[in-house]
């Protein structure tokens, strides 16, 4: 079982839509997937047209509450099935948020969520992708230290380099002073766009700032807004279109480096 993190401090990025769209992307490859949601929007459960209710604050709260191990099965019941074979989710809801302030109330170390994934790791999944919210501190540098691999998602906009740079720096802090063993597995550009130079300027900013670091990008594509907003994947709406294209291509290249 790989874990892989979806990252950026920034919102808006495509890094719900990425999870989502390379989840299902690897799920048609044949690969069990479950995305787990640690984002208090809940938007992941929202694009897959899904109850955001039970979610991620049952699993990340059990050791809180309870003494027994926490097995498979207790795990099992706070899934979701989608309408995608092999694709599974843990959605995230506004109680993560609360979890969020328990944990740190609590002190809870770095490991807590690649400690959670002991029992997960029984369930038969290929893969975990993390889907993570914007802010830093707490759930999503635990997230990124569970991770085996972190995709840092970055939209084409302006000062899309610094922002990278930024989580780029914080990775190297949980390297060497959290001993921290993934690896970032690269850059993905997203809203890319031919026709507007600003997109241009910051691809180019970015293959320079981290060479042999940056994905293809995804270009921007009304439909993946579409899509999401209809409770579907892109495979779904269109298995076809230029950015299922793309989300395949992407798939096809991180489970050769997991
Ligand atoms: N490549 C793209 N082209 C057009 N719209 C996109 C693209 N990627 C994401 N979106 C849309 O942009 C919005 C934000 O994307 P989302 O994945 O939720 O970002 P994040 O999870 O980083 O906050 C959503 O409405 C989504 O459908
Ligand atoms: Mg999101």
């Amino acid at each position: 079982m790989k874990t892989i993190a979806f990252a950026n401090q920034k919102g808006g990025t495509g890094k719900t839509t990425s999870a989502i769209n390379l989840g299902h992307a690897l799920a048609r490859m044949g690969r069990r997937i479950l995305v787990i949601d640690f984002d208090p929007q809940g938007h992941a459960a929202v694009s897959l047209n899904l109850d955001t209710e039970p979610g991620v604050a049952n699993w990340l709260m059990y050791p809180s509450f309870n003494t027994a191990p926490l097995t498979p099965e207790i795990i099992q019941q706070w899934l979701r099935t989608t309408s995608c074979e092999n694709l599974f989710l843990l959605p995230g809801n506004q109680m993560t948020a609360k979890t969020q302030r328990l944990l740190a109330i609590e002190e809870a170390p770095i490991s807590t969520i690649r400690d959670l994934l002991q029992p997960v790791r029984r369930m038969g999944f290929d893969y975990v992708l993390f889907d993570t919210p914007p802010s830093t501190g707490g759930l999503q540098e635990m997230a990124a230290w569970a991770a085996d691999l972190v995709v840092i998602v970055t939209s084409l906009d302006y000062l899309s380099a610094d922002g990278v740079s930024n989580f780029v720096e914080m990775l190297g802090v949980l390297r060497s002073q959290k001993k921290w063993s993934g690896k970032l597995a690269g850059i993905l550009p997203t809203f890319y766009d031919e026709q507007t130079r600003t997109t241009r300027e910051q691809m180019a900013h970015l293959e320079k700032a981290f060479p042999g670091q940056v994905f293809t990008p995804i270009h921007r594509a009304t439909l993946l807004r579409e899509a999401s907003a209809e409770g579907q994947t892109i495979f779904q709406k269109d298995a076809r279109s230029r950015p299922a294209q793309e989300y395949e291509a992407l798939a096809q290249r991180l489970a050769k480096l997991a």
